[in-house]
């Protein structure tokens, strides 16, 4: 008998959200729940996606070139990481996937979603997170956050209006659909956050255990 598919977890957020500190904790707390999880993200999760981020990362390019990108290194991470993990019945922990191009590229420097959907319909129709965690925070938390970190990538670089963008079109994918995502006020202290976190994941793993996920991949 096949197992029973995995569970796909996404992290997102605005740069200096807090985001990337929770994935290493939740990667861990799954893991000493028993659970067999691949950590991984976006851009990158492969040899040529980790390459495809470092260009996307550093170099000016148009608006389209840009969205291909995220969306090529999404393909092999798909294709090589994601979905075979989940057949074998896996948790994926993937910090950022497809909302972060509407975020970003649809909002942020305003593509629109159009063309985002077009992609999305393309390469994954049939697969989205089983739960997306937004880690939330007023833009000046952000960037007050941002401004202590090491040096700071294309994305980084922006202004407030892009963020506010940014964020906006978070929300909106939130509103979309509220039965995937969980907002996380991530302006709080990072204990509560967590904790608020593993709670909601305890809640996921049983959904899983009990085999009523929805399962789409
Ligand atoms: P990270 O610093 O959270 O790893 O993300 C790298 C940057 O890439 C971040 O500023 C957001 C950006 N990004 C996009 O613009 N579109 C996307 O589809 C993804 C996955 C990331």
């Amino acid at each position: 008998m096949a197992p029973q598919r995995g569970c796909f977890v996404t992290l997102e957020g605005l740069d200096g959200a807090g985001k990337s500190t929770h994935v290493e904790g939740l990667v861990n707390h799954l893991r000493g729940r028993g659970l067999d999880v691949v950590c991984t993200r976006e851009p990158g999760g492969t040899e040529l996606g980790e390459t495809l981020r470092h260009i996307v990362l550093t170099q000016t390019m148009q608006l389209e070139t840009e969205t291909l990108l995220m969306f090529a290194s999404r393909c092999e991470h798909l294709r090589t990481v994601i979905e075979p993990a989940l057949a074998a019945g896996k948790w994926v922990v993937c910090d950022r996937f497809t909302d972060a191009t509407y975020a970003y590229q649809g909002g942020g420097r305003q593509l629109g979603t159009h063309k985002v959907e077009a992609l999305e319909a393309w390469l994954h129709p049939d697969l989205q997170p089983d739960r997306t965690w937004l880690f939330d925070v007023p833009l000046d938390v952000a960037r007050e956050r941002l401004s202590r970190s090491r040096e700071l990538d294309r994305f980084e670089q922006e202004g407030a209006d892009f963020f506010e963008r940014t964020r906006a079109a978070y929300h909106e994918r939130a509103r979309q659909q509220p039965e995937r995502f969980r907002i996380l006020d991530s302006s709080r202290a990072i204990e509560h956050v967590r904790a608020e976190l593993f709670s909601q994941a305890e809640e996921l793993e049983h959904a899983w255990r009990k085999g009523r996920l929805e399962g789409t991949a």
